[in-house]
């Protein structure tokens, strides 16, 4: 296995770093970018009430846009690890301060009040964690759903092959650092949807809906 020599990053400085130009970026990234994030909150009901809602990972609020025009007086709560990828979130949605409410932890140790939100999102946020992470991560997700609430979960996904390269990867690149497990790292290891499915399954969710596919670009929905 051949692998590119990158630095490794811890997350929260990754993203401080790059957040003055992280849209630019991602709409020449990103296939059909407006699509992508409109989608996003495709699955969601409109609504004027005041529903409560979480956004895993938000950073500087591309997806908030499109769910504020689904449910324009929603609560929303936001987590992020990056200040200054919140800081540029504050400043573009300063008219809506009443109704975001600003987070700055890792939502893997932050607690999150049970049967509480209506819809939880997470986008492009979730391929830098392993399987227990994640499992846990999922199971808390679940648990603080309401009985009907969704998660919607835009994120890249992988075949199965490069799957495993990603996780060979990451262990070679740890392997040259002092790695100090206690830190969260940035290094991209995006699953494959049999993974997927099975975490969403071992994590209690049944139902499993596709909303969008474009090359490793996906957008999906669980209860
Ligand atoms: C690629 S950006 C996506 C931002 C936004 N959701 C979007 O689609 O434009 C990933 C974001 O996830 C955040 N992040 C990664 N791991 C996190 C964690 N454990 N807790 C909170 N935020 C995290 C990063 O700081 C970054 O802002």
């Amino acid at each position: 296995m051949s692998i590119e020599k990158i630095d490794i990053e811890e997350m929260g400085n990754f993203f401080n770093l790059r957040a003055d130009g992280y849209e630019d970026h991602m709409k020449n990234t990103v296939k059909s970018f407006d699509k992508y994030y409109e989608l996003i909150s495709h699955p969601m009901k409109y609504t004027k009430e005041r529903i409560s809602i979480l956004d895993l990972g938000c950073g500087t609020g591309l997806e908030i846009e499109y769910i504020l025009k689904k449910a324009p007086n929603a609560e929303i709560t936001c987590i992020d690890l990056s200040k200054g990828m919140l800081n540029i979130l504050e400043k573009k949605y300063k008219d809506n301060k009443n109704q975001i409410n600003i987070i700055n932890e890792s939502y893997l140790e932050y607690p999150f009040n049970k049967c509480k939100y209506d819809y939880i999102f997470s986008v492009m946020t979730m391929h830098h964690f392993l399987y227990d992470e994640k499992l846990n991560l999922y199971k808390k997700i679940k648990q603080s759903l309401k009985t009907n609430g969704m998660y919607i979960e835009g994120d890249y996904v992988v075949d199965e092959e490069h799957e495993e390269f990603c996780l060979e990867r990451r262990e070679a690149l740890l392997k040259d650092i002092k790695y100090d497990k206690s830190k969260i790292y940035h290094i991209d290891i995006p699953f494959s949807f049999k993974t997927q499915k099975k975490l969403f399954k071992e994590a209690g969710f049944n139902d499993f809906n596709m909303v969008f596919s474009q090359g490793e670009h996906q957008i999906y929905t669980v209860k």
